[in-house]
């Protein structure tokens, strides 16, 4: 599968800005797949749906629409949602809905017909082992627990928000755990991935580093 760039690796590793920056360079487009997650749960949220109701959940991911622009900001049935599914409920909550096989069949679904249409960086948790498994370039990309949660720390208090970096720790903590043992398609490094350990990289590093092994360099 040419033309695709499969990323990924657990929260706050940096896939999406790195996916962003890529896609920009090869002139491609980028999609973030846990954004489509994170609307879900926005939506379920919202509709008071209880996120242990399975069947509610892939009810609500039939009937919903998502949507980006070329800025890569996301709507919900045409509403623009990018600052509430970064929301912390939506963080504490995100992993229980992508758990749930029927929501990620539907997602998945539109993640490959999106890579058929267009050349793509995707970036998520399943897009090396499942979304795109054919995919020629492939990479999984980490960082230390410690330096991921500061990262997620500074990026908030840059936006000027309340944030603590312990609980920031957890919340990472806890959804690399949800995210690596569940049972449909867990966070795991696909055995033809590059693993790329950014806790000493900057983005420039990152995206330089991809760029020479895609360029064969
Ligand atoms: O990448 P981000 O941290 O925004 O993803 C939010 C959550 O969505 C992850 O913790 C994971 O539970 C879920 N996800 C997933 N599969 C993907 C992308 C995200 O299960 N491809």
């Amino acid at each position: 599968m040419d033309n695709v760039i499969a990323i990924d690796g657990p929260g706050g590793a940096g896939k999406s800005t790195i996916a962003r920056r890529l896609a920009e360079e090869l002139g491609y487009i980028h999609l973030d797949t846990g954004a489509m997650y994170r609307a879900v749960t926005y939506a379920a949220l919202q509709e008071g749906i209880d996120l242990n109701n399975k069947e509610a959940l892939v009810k609500l991911t039939k009937s919903i629409e998502i949507n980006f622009n070329k800025d890569g900001e996301i709507f919900l049935n045409s509403k623009n949602v990018s600052k509430e599914i970064r929301s912390s409920q939506v963080n504490k909550n995100v992993s229980k809905t992508a758990a749930v096989k029927g929501v990620r069949e539907i997602l998945v679904k539109k993640h490959q017909e999106l890579a058929a249409k267009n050349k793509v960086v995707m970036d998520g948790r399943d897009i090396t082992t499942v979304v795109l498994k054919e995919a020629e370039h492939k990479f999984y990309l980490t960082a230390s627990i410690e330096e991921r949660a500061r990262r997620r720390f500074e990026e908030m208090k840059e936006k000027n928000k309340e944030a603590n970096y312990e609980e920031i720790k957890e919340n990472i903590a806890r959804r690399d755990k949800l995210d690596s043992q569940r049972e449909h398609s867990p966070l795991k490094i696909a055995d033809d991935a590059v693993v790329i350990d950014s806790t000493e990289l900057s983005i420039e590093e990152v995206v330089s580093k991809i760029k020479a092994i895609i360029e064969g360099a």
